[in-house]
This record gives C-alpha cells, sequence and structure tokens, in this order.
C-alpha cells in the first residue's frame, strides 16, 4: 500500500526513488481513493467526460503535486469538482441567474462554470485568477467520492500536458502509471470529450471551451451565447491553446487524396465510413451509424491507438457542425494546429 505519511517524511534522494518506483493500483474502490486524498495525495478519478488528476483543492501543497505530475505550468488554472451547487455556494462570491439556471438544468454533467472566487481556495489552483472554475461531474463513483470527502477536488485531464485527453483507465495507467498511487476505475468515459466551460464576460454569458454540453442544449436554457476566441495578448483562459490534445504523431485534417497511402504509411480517422487505399487496420470510424455522441466517445481513444501505430501521419475528417460535433472537431483541428 502507497504510504503518504512515508512520502512526506522522505528525503529527496527517496522521494526520487518514490517517484520512480511508486505502484498503481488500479480499482473501483472508493475508500482507498478517499484515503489517498485525505492524505494529500493524488488519484486520478473518472468523470462522465474524461478522467482526472485529483487532489484536495483546499490543500495548497497537494494542488501542487497535481502540475508536477501533469507537467502543466503553473499559470493554466485548474478547475474544482464538488457533488452539488449547494457545496459550490462555499467556493465562490456570487452566482449570477444565468448560472443558477444552467446548474439547475444540467447538474450533475458535462459543464465547467466560471465564477468569482472566494479565498478558501487557493491561488495556486486559478493561477492567481480571482475566478474559479466549477463542475459537478456525473459519475456516480466520483460522486460517491465527492460526498464522501469534506473538500472539493481539483482536477485537470488525467494526461501529461498538451497530449490527447484520456478516455479510460487504461489510458490513464499507460501514462501515469508509476506516477500515481492509485486510478479509481470508473469504466469508459460516457461523453469523451471535456466540459463545456461558460464564464461571464462583459456582463454576459459566453462559451471558453466547446464540449461534452452542446451550445443548443445551453441556448435553449439561457438564450443565445456567444463563443468566446482566447486572445493571445489577454487571455481570460490562460491554458486554452491553439494546439492541444496532440499526439506525436502529425494530424492533417481531411481525407487523403488517392493513393497517398502508396508512399507513405498513414491513418485515417473518419465519421462513418473507411476510406480505399489505407489498411483497415490503420483506420478508426468514429461511429459507423453517424452519431455524433458515439464519436465523441470514440475520438481521443482513436487518436491514441493511431498515435501508437507503425504510421506517419493521421488524416481526420472532420463531422458535422452541430452538437457534440463542434466540440469533436474543436479537438480534431486543436491536434492538427
Ligand atoms: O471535463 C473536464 O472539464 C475535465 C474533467 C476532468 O473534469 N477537466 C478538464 O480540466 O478538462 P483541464 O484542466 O484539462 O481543462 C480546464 C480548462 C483549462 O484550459 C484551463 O485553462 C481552464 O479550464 N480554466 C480553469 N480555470 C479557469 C478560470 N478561472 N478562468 C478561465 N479558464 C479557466
Ligand atoms: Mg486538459
Amino acid at each position: 500500500m502507497f504510504n503518504c505519511r512515508a512520502n512526506e517524511d522522505a528525503t529527496l534522494a527517496e522521494k526520487i526513488l518514490l517517484v520512480t518506483f511508486m505502484i498503481t493500483t488500479i480499482s473501483t474502490d472508493i475508500l482507498q481513493a478517499e484515503a489517498i486524498l485525505r492524505s494529500g495525495g493524488v488519484v486520478a478519478i473518472p468523470t462522465e467526460t474524461v478522467y482526472g488528476l485529483a487532489a484536495n483543492a483546499l490543500d495548497a501543497k497537494a494542488v501542487t503535486s497535481i502540475f508536477e505530475i501533469k507537467e502543466r505550468p503553473f499559470f493554466d488554472p485548474l478547475i474544482v469538482h464538488t457533488a452539488s451547487l449547494e457545496r459550490a455556494r462555499a467556493f465562490v462570491d456570487h452566482i449570477p441567474d444565468w448560472a443558477e439556471e444552467l446548474f439547475a438544468m444540467f447538474s450533475p454533467g458535462p459543464m465547467t462554470i466560471i465564477l468569482k472566487k472566494r479565498s478558501i481556495i487557493p491561488d495556486i489552483v486559478t493561477s492567481g485568477l480571482e475566478t474559479v472554475g466549477i463542475r459537478i461531474p456525473n459519475h456516480a463513483l466520483t460522486l460517491s467520492l465527492l460526498n464522501n470527502l469534506d473538500f472539493p477536488l481539483s482536477a485537470p485531464s488525467a494526461n501529461p500536458f498538451m497530449y490527447v485527453s484520456p478516455t479510460s483507465s487504461e489510458h490513464v495507467n499507460k501514462q501515469l502509471g508509476g506516477k500515481i498511487p492509485y486510478i479509481l476505475d470508473g469504466g469508459s468515459c460516457n461523453v469523451g470529450v471535456e466540459s463545456t466551460i461558460i464564464a461571464e464576460i462583459d456582463g454576459k454569458p459566453s462559451i471558453l471551451r466547446l464540449g461534452g454540453l452542446p451550445i443548443e442544449d445551453i441556448e435553449r436554457v439561457i438564450g443565445s451565447i456567444s463563443f468566446h476566441k482566447n486572445s493571445l495578448s489577454k487571455p481570460i483562459s490562460p491554458g486554452m491553446l491553439e494546439s492541444h490534445y496532440s499526439p506525436r504523431k502529425k494530424v492533417i485534417l481531411g481525407r487523403p487524396a488517392q493513393g497517398v497511402g502508396e508512399n507513405k504509411r498513414i491513418g485515417y480517422i473518419g465519421f462513418e465510413f473507411p476510406v480505399d487505399g489505407i489498411p483497415i487496420h490503420h483506420q478508426r470510424i468514429l461511429s459507423s451509424t453517424g452519431a455524433l455522441a458515439e464519436a465523441a466517445r470514440n475520438v481521443f481513444g482513436a487518436l491514441r491507438e493511431l498515435d501508437s501505430l507503425d504510421i506517419e501521419l493521421i488524416y481526420a475528417e472532420l463531422v458535422p457542425e452541430l452538437g457534440l460535433g463542434r466540440a469533436i472537431n474543436d479537438r480534431l483541428k486543436r491536434a492538427a494546429a
């Protein structure tokens, strides 16, 4: 069993050994996850969108470990996960009406709302911003975990910075196994792309990141909402980078031209149908019935699988630009950027 007390008292050399040789347990037992989190450790948790790398959001030292394990720059803020809107009220100053309406309608669910933070949330969580992202994830195991803890959990997606987000415990283990003590196994993520992030900009709600809650659903509740494109000079969302979700292989948007597959080893991610001229085991079809929800569940897994094949290039076809398709296309475009 991993012992966090021992970790705290260790010398630098011992810590390096601990980091190198940490055994990662993968299990569905929330009590083990709770014990590690209570002692200031980091645990991977399932959500309906992607797996998160979680620690006590009220403990600056525990939160620092998340940045270190993920190799994430400290300027990129973390969001805070909690079990209910009632609990969230302790962490934020004021919840505008539009946000109340969205929480009432869509929580728990694939949505993060940026609100003015209270000082109980350490500055390291928000990279010094005055705002914090609040998310109530819709996953039974993680909701039980959050309900049992008397603190919220900071959690970015459980992937190394800039890489494709994980949608299964195996994905997490492949990259962070050996670096974290525990992965709470909640199966494959139901939604498959990260939460939609909404913030108030110039007095109006705006979308900062397209995600698992489609714009169309949001607009049905609060009326028309605009999309805020992050500016590089004055970013509202410092971590929202043009290039992200990147496999190591080069990604090119669109279908490969006839004959490309003859001189190059290429892979293909298609929406409904495979293409000719590429071996079928180098192709991933996101949804053979053309269902965007299924495509969203499969897109990150497809990028990861093709990344591990002996190919040079990945071609990826965009999906219809509506509903969840907008988030899928956003991720594919960033993977290609
Ligand atoms: O679905 C999700 O949201 C997943 C699961 C684990 O909950 N989490 C996730 O976290 O995607 P992360 O850190 O990979 O992405 C959160 C994004 C980052 O781009 C970050 O820059 C932005 O949210 N963000 C966090 N706090 C913010 C704030 N106060 N203002 C603006 N953007 C913020
Ligand atoms: Mg992420």
